[in-house]
Order: C-alpha cells, then sequence, then structure tokens
C-alpha cells in the first residue's frame, strides 16, 4: 500500500511538473508523440534494428569507458530554456551509421570545423575524434546532459584520436554563432522543424556572408524537406537514414 501511494504521489508530482512546463495541449502532444513511437517500435523489423543499436550503444560504452546510452525524452531533463518545447529526445547517433556516414565527405578533414548541434553525452563528438578535424565543437542545451560528455570526454579512452581540439558547449543551438571556417555541421534529429528552419537560415546567413565549404549532416533526417525546398543546399549523399547536403556558391548568386 505505501508502496502504491509513492508511485501515485511522484506520479502526481511530475504530471504538475509536466502540465506546468507544456501546458494541457503540450502535454497531450508530447503523450501522442510518445505512443506514436511506442507504436512503430513495436513492428519487428524496427524492434530488430533498435536492439542491434542498442547493443552497439552498450559496446561503445564499454569498450571506451564512457556513458552515451539510453533513451531520455526532454521533459526527464532539467532544461530550463524556451526552446526546450522544440527539443527531440536524447539518443546518441549509432556509430557504426556515423563512421559510414562522415566516411564518405571526401573532404580535407584538417580545414574544417565538425559541430555536433545538440550533442547529447557526446557521442557523436568521440566519435568524431576518429577524423583529423581542425577542432570539434558539441553544443548541448541540457546542463545534465552537457556534464556527462563533458565527463565522457575525460574518460574516453580510444586508441584512434585524430583531433585534440574538443570544445563543449551548454547552449542554444541556434545562438551559436558559426565559425567562418569550412564546416560539418551535423545534427541527429535534436529538434522540430521550427528550430530546423531557423538553423538552416543560420547557416544560409553565414555561408552567404562568407561563401567557404558547408556540409549538412542530418541523422534520423525528420525534416530533410527544409533543405531539399532550399535553393542554398545541394542534397548529394543518402546513407541510410543520414542526408548529407552542402551549401552551394551558385545558389547564393556568386555563380557557379
Ligand atoms: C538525438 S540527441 C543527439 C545526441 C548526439 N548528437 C549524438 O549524436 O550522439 C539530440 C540532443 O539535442 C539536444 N537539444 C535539443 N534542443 C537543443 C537546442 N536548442 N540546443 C542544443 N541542444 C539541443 C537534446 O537535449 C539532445 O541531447
Amino acid at each position: 500500500m505505501r508502496r502504491f501511494i509513492r508511485i501515485l504521489s511522484n506520479f502526481i508530482v511530475k504530471f504538475r511538473r509536466a502540465i506546468k512546463r507544456h501546458g494541457i495541449i503540450g502535454l497531450f502532444l508530447v503523450t501522442a508523440e510518445r505512443i506514436a513511437v511506442l507504436a512503430n517500435n513495436l513492428r519487428p523489423s524496427i524492434r530488430r534494428e533498435i536492439s542491434m543499436r542498442e547493443k552497439r550503444a552498450a559496446e561503445f560504452d564499454l569498450q571506451y569507458g564512457v556513458d552515451t546510452a539510453g533513451f531520455i525524452h526532454p521533459t526527464e531533463l532539467s532544461i530550463n530554456h524556451p526552446n526546450q518545447v522544440h527539443a527531440v529526445s536524447y539518443r546518441g547517433s549509432d556509430s557504426e551509421l556515423f563512421r559510414k556516414a562522415i566516411g564518405t565527405l571526401s573532404i580535407d578533414h584538417r580545414r574544417f570545423i565538425f559541430i555536433d548541434f545538440g550533442s547529447g553525452k557526446g557521442r557523436a563528438v568521440l566519435l568524431a575524434k576518429e577524423f583529423p578535424f581542425k577542432k570539434i565543437v558539441g553544443v548541448e542545451l541540457s546542463k545534465e546532459l552537457h556534464a556527462i560528455a563533458q565527463d565522457n570526454l575525460k574518460r574516453f579512452c580510444s586508441q584512434i584520436s585524430r583531433c585534440g581540439d574538443v570544445e563543449l558547449l551548454c547552449a542554444d543551438a541556434v545562438a551559436y554563432p558559426l565559425p567562418d571556417d569550412c564546416l560539418v555541421c551535423y545534427f541527429c534529429n535534436p529538434f522540430d522543424a521550427t528550430l530546423m528552419a531557423r538553423m538552416v537560415l543560420n547557416i544560409h546567413e553565414s555561408f552567404s556572408r562568407n561563401p567557404r565549404e558547408i556540409f549538412f549532416v542530418y541523422y534520423n533526417a525528420k525534416e530533410g524537406h527544409l533543405l531539399d525546398s532550399s535553393d542554398f543546399f545541394k542534397s548529394i549523399e543518402t546513407i541510410g537514414s543520414v542526408r548529407i547536403w552542402q551549401a552551394t556558391q551558385s545558389s547564393a548568386g556568386f555563380g557557379e
């Protein structure tokens, strides 16, 4: 009985907190989204794929002595920021797919900064160290996930580390000022269409000011239509659920 009362009072506290955070309609939408994800995850092919990815995530953590696994809904994090309502749940990039996708870029990595917008516990940042980027940046909104990523970076014990300059920031990705270098902008489905549209605009503005090589790598590219419908990005590659676009000079009005 006592256990039941404790569970019920925990539920009421969480329910009140969620109402305060999302409002009634927002909470309804979040719940509907969760049910849709759960229903989709029940399909046998999706279940097999998820279990393979979870296995790889556990192996990654064990191999490198880090903590990047798990699925965390934004309401489980104490993010106190207006853009939290646009956030998508935490789940690290699949290591195999990440390596394949970044490996297809035929670039001189030493000229590029890799930026993970919504870096979570830092798995993509750690994986990016396998490539000789000039610098790697991770931008994460949640303080808890940012702290875990910092700890992971300290503990990461890989033999392959081709980039020593890694910066982790706890900040809103859309407010991050883009550096003037060549960029690989990485998004592992971090937020909804509202913020993705702002990111597309930010990158386009930065490119128009200073045309250079900018790649937009979008894992689980749910809002890929935003880039497809923009004149400023050319779709160049699709690897499973990862799509890659490049900012193009011609569309920025500079001629090809
Ligand atoms: C799917 S996880 C991606 C984790 C990581 N990039 C990886 O590939 O392993 C998305 C992350 O984006 C973060 N996020 C959501 N909205 C954000 C925002 N406005 N600014 C920065 N991070 C954000 C979430 O907290 C979550 O950790």
